[in-house]
C-alpha cells in the first residue's frame, strides 16, 4: 500500500539534504511524498535551532497538525508526527512532554532509523496503547551515512551532497556543536560514489555541504586523509560534473590547497560563503572565532589574487554581548573593504546553553535593530552594485526551472545569482515551449541585460 509522507524543512541546506535522505529511506516502505500535510500518513518536521523562535514555530506547526491528526483519527485513519533535526536533538524529551501529538523524535544523526521507529510506534498503537511515542535514543548509535539507500529521486541539475557534519569550533554564540555534535568527515570514496550516482541522474552541479565544510579531512584508501581542496580536485576529474560549490566555511580552515582550488580548477565556482560575523577583533575574540579581521583580509586577498572575479558572501551578527558603537563601526568598515556580492545578517540571539547567553553585557534590542538596519542597507547597496557589474556580460547559467512568464527559464550564474532567462529571442517558429524544455537542466550561455537587487535578467546568447 502506498502511504503519503509530508516533510517540512526549516533552516540550513544540510536539513534540505537530510529531508531528501529521509524520503529515500522511507520509499522502500511504501511512502511517496505529498505536497501538503492533509493527506499525509506521516509528517516530518525537520527543525532548526540556530536562532530564536525556532522551537516556538515548531510548536505552533504541531498545533495545526494535531487538528488534522485528530480529524483523521475520528475517521479511523492513522497519522504520525515526527520531529527531526536540531530542535529535536536539543529538546526532544521536553518536546514530547509539551506536545503529546508528537509520536517520534529523532536527531540529525539517526534519520536512517525512521522506518524502525515508525514500526515501533505503529505496534504500540495497534496494541491499544494510548500513546505511541518513540525517541531515537532508544536505538543504537551508528553512522547514518552507512545506512543510506543506494537510490534517490533526484530532480534537476543541481544537488547537495553532505561531506562533513558537526563542529568542534565552539563559537560562544552557537548551538551547532551541541546539536550536530563533533566534527565528522565522510570517506572520500563514499563521496565519489554518491557524486557518480548524482551525475548519472543528470546532475551537473554539486554543492558540498558541512557545518564546517572546509575542515573536511576524509579518509583515503592509503590511510592518509584528503582536505577539501583535494576532494574538490578528485570530484572535478569525474566526467560530466561541471560545477562544484561548497558551504559553509570557517576562515580558520581556509588553507592554501583550497585557495589554490579556486585558482586552478575551473569546476570550482568563483563564489565563496565565508562568514566573518564581526569586524572587531575584541568581539571576534569574545566569540571565540580564533581569527582576527586582518587574517580575514589576508585570506580574501589571496583568493582574489588567484581568482579576481570571485564573489564573496558572509554571515554577520550584530549586537553580540559587549559590542560597542566602535566595534560595530569596525564591522561596517570590514564590509566596505571586502565589498560583498551578498550576505546574511542577524541580530544576536542568546541560545540556551551557550557561553555568550549568560554574559551580563547583553546589548539592548533597539540598538541591535538599529545596527542591523544600517548593516543591511550597506550590504544591500553592495549586492545591487555587484549585480549591476553583470549587465552586458555573457555567462554560463545552469537552467533549473521554468519561470513565471512565458518562454522564461530560471537558473544560476557562476556567482550564484538567480538569472531569469528569456528564451523567446532565439525562436523563429514561436515554439517557445519546445525551446524551453530543450534548454532545461543544461548550462546555457546567457547575456545579462538587466540587474535587480536579488536577481538578473538575460537572453540566450550564441551557444
Ligand atoms: N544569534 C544570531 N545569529 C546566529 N548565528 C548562529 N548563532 C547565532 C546566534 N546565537 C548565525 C551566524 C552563523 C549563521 C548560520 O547563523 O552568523 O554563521
Ligand atoms: Fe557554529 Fe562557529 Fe561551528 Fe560555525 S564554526 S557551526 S558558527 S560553532
Amino acid at each position: 500500500m502506498t502511504k503519503k509522507l509530508f516533510i517540512k524543512t526549516y533552516g540550513c541546506q544540510m536539513n534540505v539534504y537530510d529531508s531528501k535522505r529521509m524520503a529515500d529511506v522511507l520509499k522502500p516502505h511504501g511512502y511517496t511524498l505529498s505536497e501538503t500535510p492533509d493527506e499525509a500518513n506521516l509528517v516530518v518536521l525537520n527543525t532548526c535551532h540556530i536562532r530564536e523562535k525556532a522551537a516556538e514555530k515548531v510548536y505552533s506547526e504541531i498545533g495545526r497538525l494535531r487538528q488534522i491528526k485528530d480529524a483523521k483519527a475520528e475517521g479511523g485513519e492513522d497519522m504520525y508526527i515526527a520531529v527531526a533535526g536540531c530542535v529535536a536533538q536539543a529538546e526532544g524529551p521536553e518536546m514530547m512532554r509539551r506536545a503529546p501529538a508528537i509520536d517520534l523524535v529523532l536527531g540529525p544523526q539517526t534519520y536512517h532509523r525512521l522506518p524502525d521507529m515508525l514500526k515501533s510506534a505503529e505496534e504500540q498503537r495497534r496494541s491499544g496503547r494510548r500513546s505511541s511515542r518513540v525517541l531515537d535514543t532508544e536505538f543504537p548509535v551508528e553512522t547514518k551515512f552507512d545506512h543510506l539507500p543506494q537510490d534517490s529521486d533526484y530532480e534537476g541539475p543541481a544537488a547537495f551532497l553532505t561531506v562533513q557534519e558537526g563542529c568542534d569550533k565552539f563559537c560562544t554564540f552557537c548551538v551547532v556543536p551541541y546539536t550536530r555534535g563533533a566534527e565528522y568527515s565522510r570517506p572520500v570514496q563514499d563521496i565519489i560514489d554518491e557524486a557518480k550516482l548524482l551525475i548519472q541522474k543528470g546532475v551537473l552541479e554539486i554543492t558540498l555541504l558541512g557545518q564546517n565544510v572546509n575542515a573536511y579531512h576524509g579518509d583515503l584508501e592509503n590511510g592518509k586523509t584528503a582536505s577539501l581542496g583535494e576532494l574538490i580536485k578528485r570530484l572535478a576529474d569525474l566526467d560530466g560534473l561541471e560545477r562544484i560549490r561548497y558551504t559553509t566555511s570557517h576562515p580558520r580552515d581556509m588553507d592554501a590547497e583550497l585557495i589554490a582550488a579556486h585558482r586552478d580548477i575551473p569546476e570550482c565556482m568563483p563564489y565563496l560563503h565565508l562568514p566573518v560575523q564581526s569586524g572587531s577583533d575584541k568581539i571576534l575574540d569574545a566569540m571565540n572565532r580564533k581569527h582576527t579581521a586582518e587574517r580575514y583580509f589576508e585570506i580574501i586577498d589571496e583568493l582574489r589574487t588567484g581568482r579576481p572575479d570571485i564573489a564573496l558572501s558572509s554571515d554577520f551578527i550584530v549586537g553580540f554581548p559587549g559590542e560597542t558603537d566602535e566595534d560595530f563601526e569596525a564591522t561596517m568598515e570590514l564590509v566596505r573593504r571586502v565589498n560583498y556580492a551578498q550576505a546574511y545578517s542577524f541580530k544576536y540571539s542568546p541560545r540556551p546553553g551557550t557561553p555568550a547567553s549568560v554574559l551580563e553585557t547583553q546589548v539592548e534590542e533597539h540598538v541591535k535593530s538599529e545596527r542591523l538596519t544600517a548593516l543591511q542597507a550597506l550590504l544591500g547597496e553592495q549586492q545591487i552594485a555587484f549585480n549591476k557589474t553583470s549587465v552586458g556580460k555573457t555567462m554560463d547559467v545552469l537552467l533549473e526551472r521554468i519561470g513565471k512568464e512565458e518562454g522564461q527559464l530560471v537558473g544560476r550564474s557562476p556567482y550564484l545569482q538567480a538569472v531569469h532567462v528569456d528564451v523567446t529571442n532565439t525562436v523563429q517558429d514561436h515554439s517557445t515551449d519546445n525551446i524551453a524544455s530543450n534548454m532545461m537542466n543544461k548550462l546555457a550561455k546567457v547575456e545579462i541585460v538587466e540587474a535587480g537587487p536579488r536577481s538578473l535578467k538575460g537572453v540566450l546568447a550564441e551557444q
